[in-house]
């Protein structure tokens, strides 16, 4: 297949400042993927699917207005996710492509869409496959504003942005820490740190 880089040059200016962010934040999401799939290997995941996915995952975000990211296309910034799925369909990248629009929040279902009223095609997009679910865990933990895109944030920041959404999200995070653990990710071996409240004072952004 073409390497993401191909990709992601074809579609994002080399050396433009949209191009710069989307290279920090997925390289840093492509290696704490490939890092939760070391710490989990009798879910046995497919490692290049997850670099691939890792890579590409917010591609869609040229397509969008966000200038503080240096994009500026014309759709708002939560449509990214689909956006990137044409883009990736239009390749052939079929396999690659679901990631783009399974990954947003801990993922969107078709009654929040109808709900909220939001500016996306009306289907679920929630993460299905356990790549997917990689993928969107991982991507939480980095944001693609400020100094640290390769820095893990801090759980409380992670969980403060989850629970604008509600409760749903909150748990569905949880069942994620649950699925793929979370003492790793922080440097820490077996947790001597048992509680969240502990994590949540420990490193980070
Ligand atoms: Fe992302």
């Amino acid at each position: 297949m073409t390497e993401p880089i191909g990709i992601i040059d074809k579609y994002l200016k080399p050396g433009s400042k949209a191009h710069g962010i989307l290279i920090a934040h997925s390289t840093a999401v492509m290696e704490l993927s490939l890092l939760i799939a070391d710490h989990n290997p009798h879910l046995k995941l497919n490692r290049e699917l997850l670099k691939q996915a890792a890579m590409l995952h917010d591609i869609g975000m040229i397509k969008t207005n966000a200038p503080d990211l240096g994009c500026f296309g014309e759709l708002p910034y939560i449509c990214h996710g689909y956006l990137g799925r044409e883009i990736l369909e239009n390749e052939g990248l079929y396999e690659v492509a679901p990631f783009c629009e399974r990954h947003t929040g801990t993922g969107i279902t078709k009654e929040e869409i109808i709900s909220r009223n939001l500016p996306l095609p009306v289907r679920d997009m929630v993460p299905v496959t356990p790549e997917e679910k990689v993928i969107c865990y991982a991507d939480k933990f980095f944001s693609k504003s400020g100094k640290h895109l390769s820095k893990p944030k801090k759980l409380t920041k992670i969980y403060q942005n989850i629970g604008k959404y509600g409760e749903e999200k909150l748990k569905q995070f949880d069942n994620f820490i649950g699925m793929f653990g979370i003492y790793y990710i922080y440097g820490f071996g077996t947790p001597k740190h048992t509680s969240k409240t502990d994590l949540m004072n420990e490193k980070g952004k």
